[in-house]
């Protein structure tokens, strides 16, 4: 399948895996590649702007594909060292880079200088023009379903994709609750140039995360998920668990008090004992509505392979028969 995204990111299939916290190894984002698609390290996963030049070297190792690096910028106190993480990057000569959060603005002279393409992911249409204007080369229209940080406005992928289409001129991909060629297909009919998925690859072989978060997105249905931190304006989806209600009963009881100190056993910290140890009721971690979607752990090169098949039957067969 040839489209804007494909041709932008020189990969054979328009999808793409986001960044994800302690997910985003080397090891996942070469799987990705290898298959097809284009596989995202997480930048601040790696402690220090040494270790991600490890990693890139790592992934390198593993594929001689293309892949991206993923920047997310948060409100922190300490602030990470956005520019020697980026100094990594461009050393390690990568040349794709996924931003989010907050706007890459301050860092993009620096990207664009090292011909680096950038896709940031939003979650609303003014952000995606504010993506648009500062020079980013594609965006990710990041819906309410997804997985992580979903934003405050609450717009739904069918109502988001079309809006986004509407308004932009540089090419999207299609975020939150995509999983199969279903997705694929109707994200293509609703404007988008190819697909972002984060939970369908954390059910992979090749995720290197404990088996036990790939079986709890495999039992978990489309009801199974939650939203937290809204009253923090910092709003995260996550499979729900113990911690989870946890941090809900707390929202309920402090209302518009409640800071970030009262919930910070269940959320600071939590990651590596998820998705390391498995230990799956310590703290809270993102996952999408789109669990309801998922049945197995196949390989990368399994899912792609699925995938593009399934699609091309049902736009050539399925599709092309209702006309
Ligand atoms: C466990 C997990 C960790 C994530 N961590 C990050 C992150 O560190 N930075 C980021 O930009 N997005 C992060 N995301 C969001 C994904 O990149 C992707 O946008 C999202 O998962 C898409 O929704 P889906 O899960 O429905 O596919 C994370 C998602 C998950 C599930």
């Amino acid at each position: 399948m040839k489209t804007r995204i494909t041709e932008l990111f020189g990969i054979q299939h328009p999808i793409i895996q986001g960044g994800m916290h302690y997910v985003g190894f080397a090891e996942l984002a070469a799987a990705v590649s290898n298959a097809g698609g284009l596989g995202t390290i997480t930048g601040l996963t790696q402690k220090s702007a040494a270790d991600l030049a490890n990693e890139i070297a790592r992934c390198r190792d593993m594929t001689d594909k293309p892949f991206a690096v993923n920047l997310t910028f948060l409100p922190s106190l300490n602030t990470p060292d956005y520019p020697g993480y980026i100094k990594s990057i461009i050393d390690g000569g990568v040349k794709y880079v996924e931003t989010a959060g907050r706007s890459p603005e301050q860092y993009m002279p620096l990207l664009k200088d090292a011909g680096i393409k950038v896709i940031h992911k939003c979650t609303s249409v003014r952000h995606a023009l504010k993506a648009q204007a500062i020079g980013c080369d594609a965006v990710s229209v990041d819906g309410f379903e997804c997985g992580g940080h979903p934003g405050e406005d609450d717009i739904p992928n069918m109502i988001l994709l079309p809006r986004a289409a509407d308004e932009l001129e540089i090419p999207f991909v299609a975020s939150g609750g995509m999983a199969d060629a279903r997705s694929l297909v109707a994200a293509l009919a609703l404007g988008a140039e190819g697909m972002n998925m984060g939970t369908r690859f954390i059910a992979t072989q090749e995720a290197p995360v404990h088996e036990n978060v790939k079986q709890a997105i495999v039992a978990a249905s489309e009801l199974d998920t939650r939203l937290v931190m809204r009253p923090l304006r910092n709003t995260e989806r996550v499979l729900n668990n113990a911690a989870v209600e946890r941090i809900i009963e707390k929202e309920k009881r402090l209302g518009a008090d409640l800071q970030f100190k009262d919930i910070i056993d269940e959320v600071a910290g939590v990651y590596p004992r998820i998705m390391k140890e498995g230990e799956m009721e310590i703290g809270a971690w993102s996952c999408g509505m789109v669990a309801g979607l998922i049945h197995d752990i196949p390989t990368c090169q399994q899912l792609l392979d699925r995938i593009m098949s399934e699609a091309d039957a049902l736009i050539r067969q399925r599709l092309n028969a209702m006309l």
